[in-house]
């Protein structure tokens, strides 16, 4: 009989690093997914959903305006847990560090079933940087089964927690199996970029700057630096900037009053995958706090400054491709300009560097749960 492997998620970042997972494990030998998304994100992750063709067998449907994490969280324990109990799946797969990886692979701890971690040993070293992800991230590593560590780096921290050498395999991470193939989506049928393609018609002949950010960390006086910054930066003549503004009210809030009716500013609502691709392709380089833009960017050779003190994303800095700039409004702004003004600053951040994947991760990922399921010797220690 197939293994029945859970996959749960309810976020944006999460949908685009699994979905690539869930078509390995459907092409895999012995494995059945079933798809529960918990709902902690909804127009976000559905415009995922819908583009990747995937239809979850559970929505929990549990987001709420202005979520507390306490309230998330406790939302998501007692949903994941009562699908666990319905479907008692042979394994739970979640992914990077939201509350609901963090909550779903609480609830199959609880009852005892075996964990796969996807995006593990990621580490800022700084449980407020980010928040609470850092924390997250390590509670899921404390006890999963499998730790799919993207790059050496990320599994060099699991073993430096004392992670069992045998549960940790490096993979790269999905997130470039995810990029591959909706390029290769958009160069089939660039039509399928409609959002953006009107923006881009009205910005010809500039720079642009794409921002996102979004971080709890940053809500206060670091969003609004951030806010100020892009108002200094887009007071110049032959630069716009590209901004799909995040649905959390917070960041609404911190932003739009700011930033609404500036001429070289187009706010935009968040663009699907496709059209954020298109983003990322046209842009000259990206402004954010995001972990998966921080990915993706050194993939397509496009600068990045990230709007954070630390990441746990190390190695777009050690490529060269992204750089720590915080959130003080003058540093944004000088490094910006720095790289808008100094071509040979520009060139040297501009290399495309793939640090993160070959985009055959989801492959490993399968192959390794049917080795697990197939060797059941090797997981008694647990
Ligand atoms: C969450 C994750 C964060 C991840 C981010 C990706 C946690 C604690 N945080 O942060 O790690 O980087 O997603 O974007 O898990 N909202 C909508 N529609 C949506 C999505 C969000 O209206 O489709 C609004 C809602 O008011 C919601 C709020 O945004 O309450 C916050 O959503 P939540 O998932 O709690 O936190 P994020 O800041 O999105
Ligand atoms: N993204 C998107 N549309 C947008 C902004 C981002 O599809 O308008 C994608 C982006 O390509 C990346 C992911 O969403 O893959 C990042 O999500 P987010 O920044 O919300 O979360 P994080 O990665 O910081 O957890």
């Amino acid at each position: 009989m197939a293994k029945r492997i859970m996959v749960i998620f309810g976020t944006r970042p999460e949908a685009i690093k699994l979905f690539p997972v869930i078509a390995a494990l459907k092409e895999a030998d012995g494995l059945e997914p079933i798809v529960l998304v918990t709902g902690q994100h909804r127009e976000m992750l559905d415009q995922v959903l819908e583009i990747a063709g995937l239809v979850p067998d559970h929505d929990l449907a549990l987001m709420q305006p202005g979520q507390s994490l306490d309230e998330i969280s406790a939302r998501l324990l007692t949903g994941i847990g009562g699908v666990l109990d319905s479907e008692k799946p042979d394994m739970v797969i979640v992914q990077g560090d939201t509350a609901t990886a963090m909550c779903g692979a609480l609830a199959a701890y609880y009852r005892k079933l075996p964990v796969a971690h996807v995006e593990a040993g990621l580490r800022s070293g700084n449980i407020y940087h980010p928040w609470p992800e850092e924390v997250n991230r390590k509670i899921i590593g404390g006890f999963a089964d499998l730790h799919f560590a993207p790059t050496e780096t990320a599994a060099h921290a699991l073993r430096r927690e004392a992670v069992a050498d045998d549960k940790i395999l490096v993979t790269g991470n999905t997130v470039v199996d995810a990029l591959h193939w909706v390029t290769a989506r958009l160069a089939e049928d660039p039509s399928r970029a409609a959002v953006i393609a009107p923006v881009e018609a009205r910005f010809a002949g500039k720079r642009i700057i794409g921002v996102t950010t979004h971080r709890r960390e940053n809500f206060g006086s670091g969003m609004d630096d951030i806010a100020h910054a892009i108002r200094d930066l887009a007071a110049r003549d032959d630069v716009a900037i590209i901004f799909p503004v995040h649905l959390n009210p917070q960041v609404r809030a911190a932003m739009l009053p700011i930033l609404v009716g500036l001429d070289n500013v187009a706010l935009l609502e968040p663009l699907d995958y496709l059209n954020f691709t298109r983003l990322l392709q046209i842009a000259d380089l990206m402004l954010t706090d995001s972990g998966g833009v921080q990915e993706e960017a050194p993939a397509l050779g496009k600068p990045v400054l990230v709007m954070r003190d630390t990441t746990e994303r190390p190695e777009g800095v050690v490529a060269g491709t992204a750089k720590l700039v915080g959130t003080d409004r003058a540093t944004i702004v000088a490094e910006a300009t720095r790289l808008l003004d100094d071509s040979t600053a520009y060139a040297a951040m501009a290399q495309a560097h793939n640090p993160f994947g070959d985009g055959h991760s989801s492959g490993r990922i399968a192959r390794a749960i049917s080795g697990w399921f197939s060797a059941p010797e090797r997981h008694q220690s647990n």
